[in-house]
């Protein structure tokens, strides 16, 4: 028989839905994260850092809903809490009180966090031929090496 979510054995479930509670838990902490920079960031590169956080903000944000929503695809719980969150999350908390180079710096280490969290979660879901988590991590890899690499390049004074 072929994979189906909420059918899927006892042991298979808790490893897929851990690594999906804990990709939701950092992309929720990161998404707070890049909206305080975003409110907060100061100095000459204002206006790109500024566009370039809420970039960041709005596609975790987006990308939260999709993960909770594969959690409930196995008939398990999406954790809402906060408390939670930081308990399970590699990416911690910032209060935003930093320069701008801080903050790239912080973000960009984030989303290496977040690539190597949810490519653990792409090898266990392919394991257990979960092919639509293991896309969906893919998928959002893709996105937060982009995010790396532009954080990154602004770090660069010369070219690679
Ligand atoms: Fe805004």
């Amino acid at each position: 028989m072929g994979f189906v979510a909420a059918k899927i054995e006892p042991t298979a479930k808790e490893e897929i839905v851990n690594g999906l509670t804990q990709a939701l838990a950092e992309t929720a902490i990161e998404t707070l994260k890049a909206q305080n920079f975003h409110w907060n960031v100061t100095g000459m590169s204002f206006g790109a850092l500024h566009e370039l956080f809420q970039e960041i903000y709005e596609d975790h944000f987006e990308a939260q809903d999709l993960l909770a929503e594969r959690i409930k695809a196995f008939d398990a719980h999406a954790e809402g809490r906060y408390s939670l969150y930081l308990e399970r999350s590699a990416v911690p908390e910032h209060d935003g009180r930093t320069d701008a180079k801080t903050m790239v710096e912080v973000l960009m280490k984030d989303q290496e966090t977040l690539s190597s969290t949810l490519s653990a979660l792409a090898q266990v879901a392919e394991q257990h031929g979960d092919w639509a988590t293991n896309d969906m991590a893919t998928g959002r890899i893709e996105k937060h090496d982009k995010f790396a690499w532009m954080l990154r390049a602004h770090l660069k004074t010369t070219a690679a």
